[in-house]
């Protein structure tokens, strides 16, 4: 019998690497995986074997990736803390990148960010170009894909927008809300990521879904959707940021950044570009009404605790 082709996508367990990998294994590819939580509970019951990521022992790392064909790139921090930073990740993902050059990996789908610059004001933006760049300069085939915002059943954006509206009469939006976002299905992203995979040529892909949303009609829609209607009202970028991080403390967690803030309101999370994606946000919506933001989704336990799934923290 043929050797299944072998495929590693980074945090197998996570979010949108669990849907790349599904798909990778629905399509008959050997899957590995690369990741902090290598006993995080996950559905493919052993089927996708994991590795540590090994940042500090470059060896260990390249035979994580040997023999593998194509590597799915997740890995990065959403913002910087004690523990973990976006410099750290920058160097750990050029790590990244060399060992899968050494290990014989022929093509890298890479997910970065909409709206990536070198000159954005926000570290984010910035250095998820700086990572572009990188790749780029490997001399790896690549497909850089650049979601804004992913939606789906681990999602925490729009969970916890959901959360916010089931449990406080009153939903504040920072300054006026009609900056735009334009969110795409994680599974959609993992279609993509698997497409790009099996190809040659290198890409960048604006990785957005079918409908743009002004934020405060997202917002408004979420609680038509899931039957709670509240108060919208306009704040300040800074009372929001204050509101949000009193609520996030309660979990210790860190609901939003002050950089995340400003960017949805610099609409750093739109671009005029054509729709990668098909499923509808405002469908998602309808079909999981009854459990969205049913409870609130937290960055740091996520990284905290390695064992459960997304699912629970
Ligand atoms: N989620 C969104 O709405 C969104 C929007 C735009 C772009 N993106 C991009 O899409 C990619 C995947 O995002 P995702 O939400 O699906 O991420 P994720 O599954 O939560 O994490 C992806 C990978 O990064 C690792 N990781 C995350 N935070 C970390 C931290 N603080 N310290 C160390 N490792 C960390 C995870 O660790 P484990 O190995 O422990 O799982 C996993 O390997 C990322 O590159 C992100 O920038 C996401």
């Amino acid at each position: 019998m043929a050797e299944k082709e072998v495929h590693v996508v980074t945090g197998a367990f996570g979010f949108a690497g669990k849907y790349i990998a599904r798909r990778l294994l629905e399509a008959g590819f050997e899957v590995r995986t690369v990741t902090n939580s290598q006993r995080r509970e996950n559905p493919f019951v052993g089927r996708v074997k994991a590795y540590p990521f090994n940042f500090n022992d470059p060896e260990r790392l390249v035979e994580s990736l040997r023999g593998a064909k194509v590597l799915y790139n997740t890995y990065w921090v959403r913002f910087n803390t004690a523990n973990f930073s976006f410099s750290l990740a920058v160097d750990n993902t050029m790590k990244l990148f060399e060992a899968a050059g050494k290990a014989g990996i022929r093509r890298i789908v890479h997910i970065s960010i909409l709206n990536a610059s070198e000159s954005s004001a926000f570290e984010y933006f910035k250095d998820k170009a700086i990572v572009e760049r990188l790749l780029k300069e490997s001399g790896l085939s690549y497909a850089i894909l650049r979601p804004a915002v992913l939606f789906g059943k681990e999602d925490i954006l729009i969970n916890n927008i959901a959360w916010f509206l089931r449990n406080f009469p009153v939903f504040d939006v920072f300054g006026n809300g009609n900056y735009k976002l334009q969110p795409i299905f994680v599974d959609d992203l993992a279609r993509l990521a698997v497409e790009e995979g099996l190809k040659e040529e290198d890409r960048i892909i604006d990785a957005i879904g079918p409908e743009m949303y002004v934020y405060k009609e997202l917002v408004r829609t979420i609680a038509r959707t899931i039957g709670k209607e509240r108060l919208i009202i306009s704040v300040s970028p800074e009372i929001g940021y204050i509101a949000s991080t009193a609520v996030g403390r309660l979990f210790g967690d860190v609901t939003i950044t002050w950089d995340e803030i400003r960017g949805l309101m610099a609409n750093m999370l739109y671009a005029d570009s054509p729709p990668a994606g098909t499923t509808k946000l405002s469908d998602y919506l309808r079909e999981n009404a009854s459990t969205i933001g049913m409870r609130y989704s937290s960055e740091m336990a996520r990284r905290k605790n390695r064992q459960l799934s997304y699912d629970h923290l």
